[in-house]
């Protein structure tokens, strides 16, 4: 099983354009993986305890139930509204979430991987977390990053995080696609150095913090929202949960090693450090472990998003203005994977324009227009081939190798690059192939068929590869084609020659129509 997953996302705001990032790139990735004919779960959701929820709901005068039902939606509609399909919508208010939170806390305890304590020290509200003074900045003071900060002493649980350490470092240093890209593997080892003897505390009293979830053995705490937060990628695989859950069946959905897509915020310590060793600790082989899929920021002029300044895109206005199409494509094809990239909007519009309704839009209208001005709308498969439909055809087997290896690689704009350069090598072909020219000597009309059923060929190749991605233009595509095995087809089954000699096509509709610019 291919098991994927996002980040589940905080409801104490809005989505905007980072998160929706997240969700669709976890999207094209579930989609391509079917296309590969892998069986795959892809599990996304929201992460709806911790302070930063109860101070929100406490400001805006409602229960936290209510606000993260109401902040909830939001980010579900916006998924629908994206084309984002998972299999498992993870709420940690669930209480099948709970329930599983609850068993691994019991569990843990019983393990004596659980101890309470005392501590007095530096406490950040922005992040939930006591510091240490590793967290100093050079100057000896708490950086903004952390926040207020106040000192507290309280009692809390602690989970022998320092336990696990040492196998971690291990692990980390020996296995070459734990961390994808592996340039963050220095960053977190080098984390785990300073984290080195240090537990993690799991707990938070209730004269604190109500929203969150209730400790099994001690009804005076609730669990530290990492803590929580990170059993969803368990809890709504059925981990733990009760027979008549609804839940899938855990062994089945963590067969493989599972891929954590995440920001790079979010690797130290939550994902790289703690997370890892709490899977140890509930006794987790070494290959069972998850591979962390590490995306970069979008920003916005090189600055980082932020609610607080006005700088966010929000990616609903963004569909309203541009089409799902245009923000599904720019969200994947103009960031390297790993890498920040700058939001900029009239680069969105320049892709979308030039790849999709200039190239893509050329390709299908020369195919299938013409297929339908000269033959009838029915494809042959035409005379002898001479060397340039054979280097159409190599171009189109290059490019389908590097979309492989670029998508197996989570290098989406990689792959699109593929696709993009073949599409490319199409509309060359018929500009130097003139059809349209040839179409006037009856002679030529063997030869004509000949090209066109080598663009319609290649379009129907590309309307395959693009699928992830653009789920919906692809379904149009393959009407326009009369290609109905769309849904079925798996990438193994490309071959030249899917559209059959005698094959009728459609007529061709505009797909992908240009966006012409407001000051235009
Ligand atoms: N709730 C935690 C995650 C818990 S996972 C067990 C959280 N939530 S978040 O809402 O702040 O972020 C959700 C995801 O969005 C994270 O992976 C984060 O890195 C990502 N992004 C937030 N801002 C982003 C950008 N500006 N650009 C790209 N992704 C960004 O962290």
């Amino acid at each position: 099983m291919f098991y994927v997953t996002t980040a589940i996302d905080y409801t104490n705001g809005s989505p905007h354009i980072g998160h929706a990032y997240e969700k669709v790139m976890a999207d094209v990735i579930a989609r391509y993986h079917r296309l590969r004919g892998d069986e795959v779960f892809f599990l996304t959701g929201v992460d709806q305890h911790g302070q930063k929820v109860q101070q929100t709901a406490e400001k805006e005068g409602i229960s936290p139930e209510e606000f993260v039902k109401r902040t909830t939606q939001k980010f579900s509609d916006l998924w629908e509204k994206l084309g984002v399909e998972y299999d498992g919508w993870a709420e940690t208010v669930d209480e099948r979430h709970k329930h599983c939170v609850r068993t691994i806390l019991t569990e843990l305890k019983d393990q004596g991987q659980l101890y309470k304590k005392a501590h007095a020290g530096s406490y950040s509200v922005r992040q939930e977390q006591f510091l240490q003074d590793r967290d100093r900045d050079e100057a000896g003071n708490f950086g903004p990053e952390w926040g207020e900060v106040v000192e507290i002493e309280e009692e809390n649980w602690y989970f022998k995080l320092s336990d696990h350490t040492d196998w971690l470092k291990s692990f980390i240093e020996n296995q070459p696609d734990l961390i994808i890209p592996a340039f963050r593997k220095s960053e977190l080892l080098n984390a785990l150095e300073k984290n080195s003897g240090i537990d993690l505390c799991i707990s938070r009293p209730k004269e604190r913090l109500r929203w969150g979830i209730e400790f099994p053995f001690d009804e005076n705490y609730v669990t530290y929202v990492w803590f929580d937060a990170l059993i969803n990628y368990i809890s709504f695989a059925g981990y733990k949960s009760l027979a008549d859950s609804g839940l899938p069946d855990f062994k089945t959905i963590w067969s493989d090693r599972p891929v954590h897509i995440i920001g790079k915020d979010i690797l130290i310590p939550a994902h790289g450090i703690y997370w890892l060793c709490m899977l140890r600790a509930m006794g987790f082989s070494e290959s069972q472990m998850p591979r962390l899929l590490v995306h970069g920021w979008w920003n916005i002029r090189g600055e980082k998003m932020a609610k607080s300044t006005g700088n966010v895109v929000d990616p609903s206005a963004l569909v309203d203005q541009f089409g799902v199409e245009a923000v599904r494509y720019y969200l994947v094809r103009d960031i390297v994977t790993g890498k920040d990239s700058d939001f900029d909007m009239d680069r969105l519009v320049m892709l979308f324009n030039t790849e999709l309704a200039n190239e893509v839009g050329n390709l299908c209208n020369r195919a299938l227009n013409m297929s339908q001005r000269f033959t009838g709308g029915i494809l042959h498969h035409g005379g002898p081939l001479t060397e340039d439909d054979l280097a159409l055809q190599k171009s189109l087997a290059n490019s389908l190798s590097e979309y492989r290896t670029a998508m197996d690689d989570f290098d989406l704009s990689k792959g699109l690059e593929a696709l993009s350069r073949h599409i490319v090598h199409c509309n060359q072909y018929a500009e130097r192939m003139k059809p349209w020219t040839l179409n006037k000597d009856p002679d030529q009309k063997d030869r004509v068929a000949t090209i066109l059923y080598h663009l319609a060929e290649s379009l129907a190749h590309a309307t395959v590869l693009i699928s992830p991605i653009l789920p919906a233009a692809a379904e149009k595509l393959a009407a326009q084609l009369n290609f109905p095995v769309l849904t079925t087809l798996k990438l193994a089954d490309l071959h030249w020659g899917l559209l059959p000699d005698g094959h009728e096509i459609g007529l061709p509709l505009p797909i992908f129509p240009r966006i012409v610019s407001q000051d235009a």
